[in-house]
């Protein structure tokens, strides 16, 4: 049995997140873990929302709550989404714990202590008209590598480099819109990313299967030469930097937020040290470490984050794949918070349960280019897959079964040449799904449940019981049985993707579906449910979405204040 320890992209906490979020992070993480559980591994899924910085500073000043209850607010409401959502955390916890800021400053120490620590005086932008020094989210301007004219002190969202804020051409405060910044010095700590590029490069190479986008980004950090990462800020909100001189300084988010991952896990296991050590994680040889994040995130991932891990000295488990995927757009522009453009997740879930939104956004998942959501492309592909091809096979056959059976599985005799066709396709298929799903290939994956079902809906359309019962009994009995063990199948492959409509079809089959497990094979797999088995009829599934139903809501998302 192997251990896979997997993590989200740590949410930001400042509000709810869009479409965009799940697509990218969240839900190719959710569906993984399930997988993983279901063939048996040992599985360790964590989250946290990462809560420091300057956005949830200032979201809770504009709220008018302190920082600490906003953020315990905005915990919970995300929290909630995500419980209706279906992610499966073992653990979601938050980067304000007591356990990341106590690791946030032990990371520090090693780091100190091995000479990884520089201390530098910066000039850094003041905003007389703000009585602050602007933190980097809050100073915008022109990137100077790619000329974006709305990129972020931080980092820029067009070409993905990271940024200081005096890098920018024309810099203004984003608070005020003051451009009448100063330049004022003030001492700050640096995390000696040069000297650690040996072995960040030692490390890269050991490193196999990555996505190409993955290696492209972080090669061309280590190609372009590692600048040293100022890890400190003029705030109030984070973890307090623990050195004499540094008081009222805070560590830099993105130092911070990684080692969330660590923390969360910590949390975790405090909750429950009987069951679960997060040694056994972190300080493992055992684990495969697969992270899900967007492009955006990749630099953080592929070289900072495993600089403070292998500058630290200690034996941290560091990440094996990183999965990062490109980005989902709306209706052929960006996700927009402050523009209310694009559906943001309370919003999704309001206009319909969370399957109809996982199942379209893993088969659409944006893994080797970005990927436009649009309400029509939504409606057709729910339509055709969700309500005509797995809703339709599972009315079809329950219908027949209560109809001519009373809805109790019949016996007749054996398979013939035709089961044993159907078989050695879904073993097939089944093989193939496994090999998309051990790859985090969703949309590869989806495309081979989507076979299954098709397969199933093809056996019933060519056996056609309905018109075989009456001139003979016996075949019609065990095409019946087959097509429910079938069904079977198709709901169990499908459970990672559509969790509770898949769960709601396993229970009325009589089958465990809290965690159904992966067939063995599938001949095993269509010889599950005997005959004499009770099965319950189901109301419809999915519903379909009508032209009306795009339009309404592509109007009222489009962020034009309709
Ligand atoms: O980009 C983001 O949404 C960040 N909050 C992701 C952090 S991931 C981890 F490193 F904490
Ligand atoms: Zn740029």
């Amino acid at each position: 049995m192997a251990k896979a320890l997997i993590t989200s992209a740590l949410p930001y906490i400042n509000g709810v997140k869009h479409l965009g979020n799940l697509a990218g992070s969240l839900l190719p993480a959710d569906i993984h873990a399930r997988y993983r559980r279901q063939i048996g591994d040992e599985t360790l899924f964590i989250c946290a929302t990462d809560e420091h910085g300057t956005p949830a500073e200032l979201a809770a000043a504009e709220a008018g709550v302190e920082v600490a209850d906003y953020c315990r607010w905005q915990h919970a409401a995300q929290a909630e989404i995500y419980r209706r959502l279906n992610l499966s955390f073992d653990h979601f916890g938050r980067t304000s714990s007591p356990r990341n800021h106590a690791l946030t400053q032990h990371f520090f120490h090693c780091l100190d202590a091995r000479g990884f620590i520089a201390e530098r005086v910066l000039q850094q932008v003041y905003s007389p008209a703000d009585g602050r020094f602007l933190p980097d989210r809050y100073i915008i301007g022109t990137c100077p590598y790619c000329d974006f004219d709305r990129a972020r002190g931080d980092q820029c969202e067009n070409c993905t480099r990271p940024l200081d804020p005096t890098d920018l051409i024309t810099p203004r405060s984003a608070l005020s819109g003051s451009t009448a910044l100063e330049i004022r010095p003030t001492r700050h700590l640096f995390l000696r990313q040069s000297a650690l590029v040996g072995a960040l490069e030692d490390w890269l190479a050991s490193r196999k299967g990555w996505p190409p986008l993955v290696t492209s980004i972080a090669r061309k950090w280590l190609d372009e030469g590692l600048a040293d990462r100022c890890i400190t800020r003029d705030l109030a909100w984070g973890v307090p930097v623990p050195k004499p001189g540094f008081e009222g300084k805070v560590f830099y988010v993105w130092f911070d937020a990684p080692i969330g991952y660590i923390a969360a896990t910590q949390d975790c296991s405090d909750a429950d040290p009987a069951e679960r050590d997060w040694r056994d994680w972190w300080q493992a040889d055992d684990v495969g470490y697969t992270q899900f994040l967007g492009k955006d995130n990749v630099p953080f991932h592929a070289v900072s984050f495993p600089c403070t891990l292998l500058g630290s000295g200690e034996p941290w488990k560091t990440v094996d794949i990183i999965k990062g995927v490109n980005w989902l757009t709306y209706e052929g522009g960006k996700f927009s918070t402050s523009g209310g453009r694009g559906v943001f997740l309370d919003e999704a879930l309001d206009l319909l349960p969370a399957d109809y939104w996982r199942w379209w956004l893993a088969a659409n998942a944006p893994e080797s280019h970005d990927t436009d959501f649009s309400f029509e492309r939504f409606a057709t592909d729910v339509n055709n897959d969700l309500a005509d091809t797995f809703g339709n096979l599972v009315n079809r056959i329950l219908t027949f079964l209560a109809n001519r059976y009373g809805g109790i599985v019949p016996d007749g005799g054996t398979a013939a040449e035709s089961e044993a066709h159907l078989a050695a396709t879904l073993q097939q298929l089944l093989d193939g799904l496994r090999v998309h799903q051990d790859t985090c290939s969703l949309r590869k994956a989806t495309a081979e449940v989507r076979a299954i079902w098709r397969l199933a809906n093809g056996y019933l359309a060519e056996q056609a019981p309905w018109t075989s019962l009456a001139a003979d009994p016996e075949r019609t009995a065990v095409v019946v049985r087959t097509s429910i063990n079938l069904l079977g199948v198709a709901a169990t492959v499908a459970w990672p993707f559509i969790p509770a409509a898949a769960a709601t079809v396993l229970t009325a089959l009589g089958r465990p579906s809290d965690l159904p497990a992966w067939p063995r094979s599938a001949a095993d797999a269509l010889n599950e449910i005997p005959a004499g088995q009770v099965v319950a009829l189901l109301p419809v599934l999915f519903a379909k979405l009508a032209p009306e139903w795009v339009e309404a809501n592509r109007l009222r998302f489009s962020g034009a204040g309709g």
